[in-house]
């Protein structure tokens, strides 16, 4: 057959951006390029619906012994009890989860898209605010930190069935003890939902949400620095207090319902290449190599944070726990859209953002989020972040300076040679 070379050419190319460029998207990372082999691998041929042992198609006994080992290395990352890792991604692992022990109508309650929260947690254009009778909480005016007296009255007045902590674009470390409390009083599980900070937590660096959440689910891709992809954990499996049934009207462990909302109740076969891949990223989570990667990503973060705000830059809540930050761009005069784009010209690529009581659309923001996972991959450390931060504030307070735009991109993309990123594929 011959060569794709236009899409080849396209995965070259894709290849360069990264290269010269500040990747500040806080979702972002870069994998090793072990894991990358693995997920390109022949397994991506296999079909495997079901489990490791316990499956519909035959010709699974390899394919077994790799789900089993990403398995059993999530376990041990966390020290948990139950792991399922064939969530596609982390939207399906939220609705495989939501699906396992909920029902259509079920009130559940999560932290607000326009306050740090996600889509899945029941934005009204996701299945997660279409299915379920979606009921939000916030952060406080002054703090910007999670306001866990709101939190508490709207779990009493509207009694959820789950409650939803963990964010896509909050800083601080969740009080999950406090949440579970709330929870208990009301008859609610509680999912954290951790894709963000997953690769900090395990590595000690935040609170531990297994002690307190029934569930946590993540995606790979981030701090994990796996594969895209999805995860759903418990700390401790259990026979479910609210005597939720499988479809035969059988009391089943949440592992099982869990497992039978995945697959088949959300998902048809398991990504098995891409399982591989999240094998190979766990395996790589448990070294003492990960452990330095995450101190490092937290050190990175507090730099940056400190660094802005020198600049006078309004960080919510006035700084980072975790790996990201959310600015306020409001006393800067640009929007987070405009930041974005002229950010973009100078090969710094970041996300707008809404910030808590934004006056802006989704669309337009008035915030930008920067997240320090990818650059630690590349090998920046503390002193570093200085020069990223002046790079994003001659950009930002320029943005209509071409000639300046120009020049910032030309000492970045010369800077970002220190950091060289699989020189393996020339
Ligand atoms: C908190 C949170 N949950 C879930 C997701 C969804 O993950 P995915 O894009 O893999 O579906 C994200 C993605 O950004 C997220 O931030």
């Amino acid at each position: 057959m011959q060569k794709d070379t236009l899409v080849f050419n396209l995965i070259r190319q894709e290849l360069e951006r990264q290269r010269r460029g500040i990747e500040l998207i806080a979702s972002e990372n870069f994998t090793s390029l072990q894991v990358m082999q693995a997920m390109g691998n022949v397994m991506t041929n296999k079909y495997a619906e079901g489990y490791p042992g316990r499956r519909y198609y035959g010709g699974c006994e390899i394919v077994d012994q790799t789900e089993q080992l990403a398995i059993d290395r999530l376990k041990q990352i966390f020290n948990i009890e139950y792991a399922n890792v064939q969530p596609h991604s982390g939207a399906q692992a939220n609705a495989a989860l939501m699906l396992a022990i909920l029902q259509p109508g079920d009130a559940i309650l999560g932290l607000d898209l326009s306050m740090g929260g996600h889509l899945t947690h029941g934005a009204a254009v996701n299945f997660s605010g279409k299915l379920y009778q979606p009921h939000f909480y916030g952060v406080t005016k002054e703090e910007g930190l999670i306001d866990y007296n709101m939190l508490e009255a709207q779990a009493r007045k509207v009694k959820p069935k789950l409650i939803i902590c963990g964010a896509s674009a909050y800083s601080r470390d969740i009080d999950y003890a406090r949440i579970r409390k709330v929870a208990d009083e009301v008859g609610a599980f509680v999912m954290a939902d951790i894709a963000h900070p997953a690769g900090l937590i395990a590595k000690g660096l935040l609170g531990n949400p297994f002690e307190h959440c029934h569930f946590v689910t993540s995606t790979t891709h981030k701090t994990l620095r796996g594969p895209r992809g999805g995860v759903i954990m418990m700390g401790k499996d259990f026979e479910n207090p609210f005597g939720l049934k499988d479809v035969k009207g059988n009391v089943r462990m949440m592992s099982n319902l869990i497992d039978m909302a995945v697959f088949p109740g959300t998902q048809g076969g398991p990504l098995e290449h891409v399982i591989a891949a999240k094998a190979v990223a766990f395996g790589e989570i448990l070294t003492d190599e990960f452990t330095q990667y995450a101190k490092q990503v937290q050190l990175n973060a507090q730099a940056m944070a400190k660094a802005f705000v020198a600049k006078n830059y309004q960080i919510i809540s006035g700084g980072t726990d975790n790996h990201l930050m959310l600015i306020d761009l409001r006393n800067k005069n640009i929007s987070g859209k405009k930041a974005e784009q002229v950010l973009g010209m100078a090969d710094i690529t970041a996300n707008k953002n809404m910030v808590p009581f934004d006056d802006k659309s989704a669309f337009v923001t008035s915030g930008i989020r920067f997240g320090v996972a990818a650059v630690t991959t590349r090998g920046c450390k503390e002193e570093h972040m200085n020069f990223i931060v002046d790079a994003i504030d001659t950009v930002l307070m320029n943005a209509d300076n071409q000639a300046i735009i120009e020049q910032t991109k030309k000492s970045v993309n010369d800077w970002m040679l220190q950091f060289p990123l699989y020189p393996e594929l020339g």
